[in-house]
C-alpha cells in the first residue's frame, strides 16, 4: 500500500504544505507563469496606459496597495464595498474622499479574466503588480512582484480607521503604526517615500502650514495660498516639488523644511529617521535599492494564501 500513487501524492502534497508553513515566505513571483502567463503584460499595459492619460493615476494606484496591506494584510479587502454584514474600508476616515484609481483596478480585473478565462488572479496580486507597475511608469525602480494571496471576503472599517497611519502623528506614533505590521524604521523612511508622488489635500496639512514652526516659512506662506484657515478643504498640493516622477525630491525637500505633511516632516526633525532621510536624499540608488526591498516586506503583510 505505501508505494501506491494515492499514497505518494498524499505524501508530495504533506511535505509541500510542511515546506510552505515552514517558510516565511508562501508567496513567490511566478504564481502564474504557468496558469495565466498573459496576467502581468496585461497588468502592465493598462497601468502604462493609464499614467500615460493622467500621472496622479500611479500615485493613487501605489497608495491602494498601502491602505490594503495596513489594515489585515494584502487581502483587496480595500476594494470591497459595504454589504449587509460588514461596513468596508472605502469609507473609513483616511479613504473616504480620497482613495482613488477603483476604476483602472475593475478594468485590470475585466481585463486579466478575460486573458486568463477566468478569474485565475487575485485582487490582492493585481494590486501589489499594480503598485509595482505604477512606480516604474513614474520613473521609479522595478522589483520581482512576490505573488499567490488569495482575497478576503470581509473588510473592517474599525481596523483601517485605527491601523492606516494618520498624517497628525508624531514620528514615534509612525514607528509604532510601521512596527504593528512587523515593518522597521528603514521601511518606515524609504516607504514615506512613496510621498515622492501625487498630491494632498488642505484638510491634511493645515495645521503644519500655518500652526508649527519645522517649516520653511517661504514654503508655508505660498502653501496657504492654496489651502486658507478655513474652507477649501479638498484644494491640492503636490506632496513634493516633483509630484509627477518618481526621485529623491521628496527627501530633499524634507531637509530643506519643506515637507508637505506633518508626518512628513517629523522624518527630518532632529530624531532616528534624520540620517536616513539626508543619505536617501543624496543618494537615488540607496532610496531605490531600499524602496522595492520595503515593498516587498509591505507586500508581505499577513498574506491569506491557499493552503
Ligand atoms: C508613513 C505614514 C503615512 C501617512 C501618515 C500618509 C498620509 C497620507 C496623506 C494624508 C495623503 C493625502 C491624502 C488626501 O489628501 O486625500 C497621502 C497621499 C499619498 N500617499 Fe501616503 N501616507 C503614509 C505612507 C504612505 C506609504 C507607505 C505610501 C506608499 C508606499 C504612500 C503613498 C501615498 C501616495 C502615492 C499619495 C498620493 C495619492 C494621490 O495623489 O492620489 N503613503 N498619504
Ligand atoms: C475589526 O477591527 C477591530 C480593530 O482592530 C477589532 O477590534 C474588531 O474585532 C474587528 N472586527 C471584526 C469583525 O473582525
Ligand atoms: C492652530 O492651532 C490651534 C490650537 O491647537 C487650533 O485651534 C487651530 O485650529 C489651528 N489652526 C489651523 C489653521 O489649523
Amino acid at each position: 500500500m505505501a508505494s501506491s500513487p494515492s499514497f505518494f501524492f498524499v505524501l508530495v502534497v504533506m511535505v509541500f504544505a510542511l515546506v510552505n508553513t515552514a517558510s516565511s515566505q508562501s508567496l513567490y513571483p511566478t504564481f502564474y507563469q504557468r496558469v495565466c502567463p498573459q496576467a502581468l503584460p496585461t497588468i502592465k499595459k493598462i497601468v502604462e496606459d493609464a499614467v500615460q492619460k493622467e500621472r496622479r493615476m500611479g500615485a493613487s494606484l501605489l497608495r491602494l496597495h498601502f491602505h490594503d496591506c495596513f489594515v489585515n494584510g494584502c487581502d483587496a479587502s480595500v476594494l470591497l464595498d459595504d454589504t449587509a454584514n460588514f461596513v468596508g474600508e472605502k469609507n473609513a476616515l483616511p479613504n473616504a474622499n480620497s482613495l482613488r484609481g477603483f476604476e483602472v483596478i475593475d478594468r485590470i480585473k475585466s481585463a486579466v479574466d478575460k486573458v486568463c478565462g477566468g478569474p485565475i488572479v487575485s485582487c490582492a496580486d493585481i494590486l501589489a503588480i499594480t503598485a509595482r507597475d505604477s512606480v516604474v511608469a513614474l520613473g521609479g525602480p522595478t522589483w520581482m512582484v512576490q505573488l499567490g494571496r488569495r482575497d478576503s471576503t470581509t473588510a473592517n472599517q474599525t481596523a483601517a480607521n485605527i491601523d492606516i497611519p494618520s498624517p497628525f502623528l508624531d514620528l514615534p506614533g509612525l514607528i509604532a503604526s510601521f512596527k504593528k505590521q512587523g515593518l522597521g524604521l528603514r521601511d518606515l523612511v524609504a516607504l514615506s517615500g512613496g510621498h515622492t508622488v501625487g498630491f494632498a489635500r488642505c484638510v491634511t496639512f493645515r495645521n503644519h502650514i500655518y500652526n508649527e514652526t519645522n517649516i520653511d516659512p517661504r514654503f508655508a506662506l505660498a502653501l496657504q495660498g492654496s489651502c486658507p484657515r478655513s474652507g477649501g478643504d479638498n484644494n491640492l498640493s503636490p506632496l513634493d516639488s516633483s509630484p509627477a516622477r518618481f526621485d529623491v525630491n521628496y527627501f530633499k525637500d524634507l531637509v530643506g523644511k519643506r515637507g508637505l505633511l506633518h508626518s512628513d516632516q517629523v522624518l527630518f526633525n532632529g530624531g532616528s529617521a534624520d540620517g536616513l532621510v539626508k543619505g536617501y536624499s543624496l543618494n537615488p540608488g540607496a532610496f531605490s535599492a531600499d524602496f522595492a526591498k520595503s515593498m516587498v516586506n509591505m507586500g508581505n503583510i499577513k498574506p491569506l494564501n491557499w493552503q
